[in-house]
């Protein structure tokens, strides 16, 4: 049976720092992975749009060998022309994984339950593993583990977060947010990762002023106010978030030359200002790059492949 990366959960400490293992490894002699999914083809399964999700796994895949079919909300209409568990297992006779990308974490979970190779959550309500392996990988590319940055997420509480926070606990790291009091972290997610910091030793602090939370913090990491998908209550979430904002007010109270991040894409004006985008302290293009490194390790890791050479 092969493993899954559904949730941060998945993964053990030990498969997380190997992934973060790999994914450098990957990067730095991409020419000595070129067929290792040779013959392999995936299944991208995308209710929601997508740039660096989607074009880091294929070209990813593509680059290692292997191929993929983009199968957008329009193509095979997942759970309303057929049953989720339907077309799982219809895909698992053709195909050797899947990314998926879906509004309900439920579709992700449902489908793996009748398919019986990897499903990898590219993004759904609850959660964004890649994303957040992606972003430790870049943090500590900059300032490295032993040094132990604190990273402080200002914003929503929500898949993005869920995923750095997990990943924190996990891996024994600090991290506070700072959240409206409407939009906290999903209690479960939170509880889950407040028992594992337990026994690695993370920190996990709340905060409701992002000023004391980003206070003498190395890192600041924002994600979108309105996600995909609540367009619809945009007027509202920015009304919520008022006073949440990345700006220069707000980086002055953190560590001097404190690292900017955001998973992108960014709605400049709204949670970040144009400045802190543009200013030397972003690494948010360091970050959308690791994302296809670290792919590629996801992928190498779920099929077995992924021993260093
Ligand atoms: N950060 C991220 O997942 O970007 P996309 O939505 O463009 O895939
Ligand atoms: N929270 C955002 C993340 C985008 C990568 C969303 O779900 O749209």
């Amino acid at each position: 049976m092969f493993q899954s990366l559904i949730s941060i959960n998945d993964l053990s400490t030990e498969e997380i720092r190997k992934l973060l293992e790999i994914a450098a490894d990957v990067k730095k002699r991409p020419q000595d992975f070129r067929n290792v999914l040779e013959g392999r083809m995936f299944g991208f399964i995308f209710e929601k749009p997508s740039t660096r999700t989607w074009v880091s796994f294929q070209a990813g895949i593509f680059s290692m060998g292997g191929g993929v079919i983009y199968l957008g909300p329009e193509d095979i209409k997942l759970g309303v022309r057929e049953e989720v568990r339907d077309v799982a297992r219809v895909l698992n006779r053709y195909l050797s994984g899947v990314v998926m990308r879906t509004f309900s974490h439920w579709t992700i979970t449902e489908f793996q339950d009748y398919f019986e190779k990897p499903v990898i959550n590219g993004l759904s309500d609850k959660e964004h593993p890649c994303q957040a392996l992606a972003d430790y990988m870049t943090l500590y590319e900059k300032i490295p583990a032993d040094q132990d940055p604190v990273l402080a997420f200002v914003g929503d509480g929500n898949n993005v977060l869920h995923s750095l926070m997990l990943v924190a606990a996990k891996l024994g790291a600090k991290i506070r947010y700072a959240t409206p009091k409407k939009y906290q972290p999903n209690p479960k997610i939170l509880k889950t990762a407040q028992e594992l910091a337990k026994k690695t030793g993370a920190s996990i602090e709340k905060f409701l002023d992002p000023g004391k939370a980003v206070e003498g913090a190395d890192a600041i990491y924002t994600d979108v106010w309105v996600s995909m998908g609540e367009e619809d209550i945009r007027k509202k979430k920015l009304k919520d978030f008022k006073g949440m904002q990345v700006n220069k007010a707000l980086i002055a109270k953190a560590k001097k030359g404190a690292l900017i991040m955001h998973c992108l894409p960014a709605h400049r004006g709204e949670e970040i200002t144009n400045d802190v985008m543009e200013s030397k302290c972003a690494i948010v293009f360091d970050e959308a790059e690791n994302r296809l490194h670290i792919q590629k390790a996801i992928l190498l890791h779920l099929l077995n492949q992924g021993a260093i050479q």
